[in-house]
């Protein structure tokens, strides 16, 4: 059985003390601690072989754009990709959205085409679409929730036909902790001739996520969620497909040759993925984001997922067990079933920004406001926004527990004020 007691000295953070007290850090879906393995090896570049990639033949050149490109195996093997071609390296999920909803979006929707989109999408997997659609004429149509924060599955078999040709969806909710079957989503968006975009900023860093078995064709997720540096994320694209993208950002490195001869120039472009990672990219990033994936390798995928969801188990166990269920709104499933790491509420009348401060002085990190998913908790009836609480493989059972105790403070507080 994994212990998250056995892992955290790996994390300094963790171990700091802030006026005599360690943090209680539950604000893992907005990003997460690096352990020493990566901090280390962003030093070890640093210090030893820091160069510019695939633009020297000297030593240091060529040993840093060999660990780069490792780094894409290394991403490539993680979510069962068969080749490095179909790893982008972007800053972040942000931006693999933006890549697709530019590089294949623009080139290839059409007037009266579909987009489908999803309330329960993080705004990032919603505005690169309205852009792009806006420009191309393409239309986007919305499919909602259910009262517990899922996917509204009977909806989008509805919503779904021959005209539509994206349906971008969220893998795991940063709000709700719903887990869609993004299986089933490729499945109908296949039948009907669409691509399947998944933002899997939240599935990736918690549970094994393999693109082939789901069958999908673009996966965007960022490093800073799974223990990695920030300013890393990835975009996989399918192999088949890789050649319907046009580019986004283009210059250096993008290119095998180009000429300007009678008047024009003439461009043949690199291969992917250089194609698609112009300029000078993140380096370092890349290489501690394989160090990070080794480290989750290392404890396990399985182990991290099963022990998320004993702690949301335990939390909502506690919530019932205290009587709090009457003074805590919950927003999303409360069973455990296809449910990860993360718990949002709102107490009472008190605002959410007003909780998470009351929790802060408890050195408990939390999330507040509308989480990048404010259609989702309007449709909900979240007019506020919400609490959010967010797990990852260091949190503990202990930490959960004082969580409550604080919680329960909190409610008996207004309770005596109202
Ligand atoms: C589900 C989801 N999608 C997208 C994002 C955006 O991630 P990033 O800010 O790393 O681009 C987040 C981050 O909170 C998220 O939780």
């Amino acid at each position: 059985m994994f212990l998250p007691e056995s892992i955290r000295d790996d994390f300094p953070i963790l171990s700091r003390e802030f006026s005599d007290r360690r943090i209680i850090y539950f604000d893992n879906a907005a990003t997460t601690h690096k352990p020493r393995q990566v901090i280390e090896k962003l030093v070890e570049f640093y210090t030893s072989y820091n160069a510019n990639i695939h633009r020297g033949l000297h030593y240091l050149s060529q040993k840093a754009s060999e660990m780069y490109e490792e780094a894409h195996d290394k991403v490539a093997e993680f979510i069962g990709a068969k080749e490095r071609r179909s790893i982008i390296f972007v800053r972040n999920t942000t931006e693999a959205i933006n890549l697709v909803a530019y590089g294949w979006g623009l080139r290839n929707l059409r007037e009266g085409d579909e987009v489908i989109v999803s309330t329960l999408n993080h705004h990032s997997s919603i505005l690169p679409w309205l852009e792009v659609a806006g420009i191309r004429g393409a239309k986007i149509k919305v499919v909602g929730v259910t009262s517990n924060g899922r996917l509204d599955m009977d909806k989008l078999r509805e919503m779904i036909n021959r005209r539509t040709r994206i349906v971008s969806i969220v893998h795991m909710s940063n709000v709700s902790g719903a887990v869609t079957d993004i299986a089933e989503i490729a499945r109908i968006a296949h039948d009907h001739g669409a691509y399947i975009v998944v933002d899997g900023a939240q599935s990736v860093p918690h549970m094994p996520v393999n693109v082939r078995d789901m069958d999908i064709d673009f996966l965007a997720f960022s490093g800073h969620k799974m223990l990695g540096p920030t300013g890393i994320g990835v975009l996989y694209i399918r192999l088949e497909i890789i050649e319907e993208m046009g580019n986004f950002i283009t210059g250096g490195g993008a290119i095998k040759e180009v000429h300007y001869r009678d008047d024009k120039f003439i461009v043949e472009w690199a291969r992917s993925p250089w194609r698609f990672e112009a300029g000078t990219p993140n380096i370092a990033g890349g290489i501690g984001l394989a160090e990070a994936i080794k480290y989750l390798e290392g404890v396990g995928m399985e182990n991290i997922w099963r022990h998320e969801r004993s702690l949301v188990e335990h939390l909502l166990k506690r919530i019932d067990e205290e009587g709090l269920e009457e003074h805590i709104r919950i927003l999303g499933p409360r069973s455990l079933d296809r449910r990860g790491g993360i718990v949002s509420f709102t107490i009472e009348e008190m605002d959410p920004h007003a909780t998470a401060i009351l929790l802060d002085r408890e050195m408990i990190a939390v999330r507040s406001g509308f989480h990048c998913a404010q259609p989702l908790h309007e449709e909900l009836g979240f007019r506020r926004g919400s609490v959010r609480a967010s797990f990852y493989l260091y949190n503990t059972l202990e930490e959960i527990d004082l969580f409550i105790e604080v919680l329960k403070r909190m409610t008996s507080k207004t309770r005596t004020s109202s």
